[in-house]
């Protein structure tokens, strides 16, 4: 799911994150002066690696990955600290899906400081932009000891092993794997909705995207591991579970079964301590009635679905390879609109992909007035490398697709400010999340995700209650608890 309007109300108050995120951007990113590339680093063995930092770019996938490789972390005897000053080992978990978020561990690496009281520190780029750059990394950035792909985190105990025996630049770059990154320890940030991997990397070739490339081929997690940890994590206490994967419908039990996803979806539903899961992403290619269906007869699974639709244009679908038109999605959301609970609806949508016209980007617009949806993560069309849609040019200026995007989104907010209006005076059960003190408020989120502040206390956070819906806003709903 897209990132980039994450509803402010409740991050504002969301629990500290134990991966710290800075909020300092160098104001020369990019590139690396020309004369450091001539200059050979020096080598210093960095000795036992005692402490260590993450910071994290992008989606869910990325923030769980981080916190496994936490777990790797911790696993190995390390201690996580809160400053990237007092690190032996700072990791830049990267995301490559636009440029701008590609940029910015360019801009980290900008602000970087070689030395660690006295010892070298050890810096590594993991994630999206480390699988894209490869060992390019290390001539662009020489202060970078490792590169490491999502699909090789498995060998990163082996990697840290070499930089503490005095090797100076190690990577897993390989892409050629059918396994998924299992690892005995997770260290878990949020303490009420625990992520849990289904299914890894993707074999779509959207002509956009650049994750097939950069996150590996398509590897699904043998069901008896997912329903192992989801149990686990009853047992700890986390009553909210999000499936994760890249494509997530497209999940199919390895193991001889070869169960599908909506069977994966019920056994989950049926954990005790279970109270709500959700799943994201899908894509509407893998998307039929019985996801619906599995909503309808498990109260567990909560009434939301992202569903992704990328553009209301059937060529424009077609030159971004999405394997549907616009009315076969729409199909897909009439199938949602007959459950028998309000699913609430959420998409992505790019704006001004190669050769977008006026019509095709009015066509995106009646299909949101068609479909309503409760929320749109949208964005401007960013050219990556190695795409199929790469060579086809950008035809569209910044300016243009600034506009397009403004008028979209201010599209949306009426949408979502009717939408929201018509729940006045109707209860919600929430999942608190978080309190602010100021504001004397709670916040929490609906089984269809809405986010609702009401006048609440900081032990209230973690509990389920109900609170009847008092005042409505574009992105957020106020109430009091019942
Ligand atoms: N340009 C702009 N947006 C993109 N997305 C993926 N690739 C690109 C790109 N090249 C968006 C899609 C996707 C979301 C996670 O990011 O809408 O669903």
């Amino acid at each position: 799911m897209g990132n980039e309007l994450v509803q402010l109300t409740l991050a504002n108050c969301a629990p500290p994150a134990v991966i710290p995120a800075t909020a300092e951007t160098h104001p020369a990113a990019g590139l690396v002066p020309e004369t450091a590339l001539r200059q050979a680093p020096r080598v210093a063995t960095p000795g036992k690696l005692q402490t260590f930092y993450i910071e994290t770019f992008g989606c869910q996938m990325n923030v769980h990955d981080s916190e496994k490789v936490q777990g790797l972390l911790l696993a190995r005897g390390m201690t996580p600290v809160e400053d990237h000053a007092q690190a032996d080992l700072v990791l830049y978990n990267t995301c490559s899906i636009r440029e701008k978020a590609a940029q910015k561990v360019f801009s980290r690496l900008g602000a970087f400081r070689k030395q660690n009281n006295g010892r070298r520190k050890v810096i590594g780029v993991l994630g999206c932009v480390a699988q894209q750059e490869g060992e390019r990394f290390f001539e662009r950035a020489p202060q970078v000891s490792l590169v490491c792909g999502s699909a090789s985190y498995s060998k990163l105990p082996g990697l840290l092993d070499q930089l503490e025996a005095g090797n100076r630049r190690v990577s897993g770059l390989s892409l050629d794997t059918d396994e998924c990154f299992e690892t005995e320890v997770t260290r878990r940030d949020n303490p009420f909705r625990a992520y849990l991997t289904i299914i890894e990397g993707c074999d779509q070739r959207c002509s956009f995207c650049v994750v097939p490339m950069t996150r590996g081929p398509q590897r699904s997690r043998p069901s008896d591991k997912i329903l192992d940890e989801a149990r686990r994590l009853a047992d700890e206490g986390y009553s909210e579970i999000q499936l994760l994967g890249q494509i997530v419908n497209a999940w199919q039990d390895p193991s001889p079964t070869r169960a599908g996803f909506v069977e994966l979806l019920s056994r989950v539903a049926e954990i005790p301590g279970i109270r709500r899961v959700r799943f994201t992403t899908s894509h509407p290619r893998f998307f039929g009635p019985d996801i619906v269906q599995a909503i309808d007869s498990h109260p567990a699974l909560c009434d939301q679905i992202h569903l992704p639709v990328q553009s209301g244009s059937s060529a424009v679908l077609a030159r971004m390879l999405r394997g549907y038109t616009r009315e076969e999605y729409l199909e897909r959301i009439a199938s949602i609109r007959k459950a028998r609970r309000a699913i609430s609806i959420s998409t992505d949508i790019i704006v001004g992909f190669c050769g977008e016209t006026r019509e095709d980007f009015e066509q995106t617009l009646s299909l949101m007035r068609e479909v309503e949806y409760d929320q749109v993560f949208s964005f401007k069309y960013s050219r990556r490398p190695n795409t199929p849609a790469e060579a086809s040019g950008d035809a569209l200026d910044e300016e243009e697709k600034g506009r397009r995007l403004a008028e979209l989104q201010e599209l949306q907010r009426q949408i979502q400010l009717r939408r929201n209006q018509a729940l006045l005076g109707q209860d919600f059960e929430v999942l608190v999340e978080g309190y602010q003190p100021r504001l004397g408020q709670a916040v929490g989120r609906s089984t269809t995700n809405r986010v609702i502040n009401f006048p609440g206390r900081l032990d209230d956070v973690g509990h389920y209650l109900t609170v009847k819906v008092t005042g409505a806003g574009p992105n957020s709903l106020l109430g009091v608890r019942l």
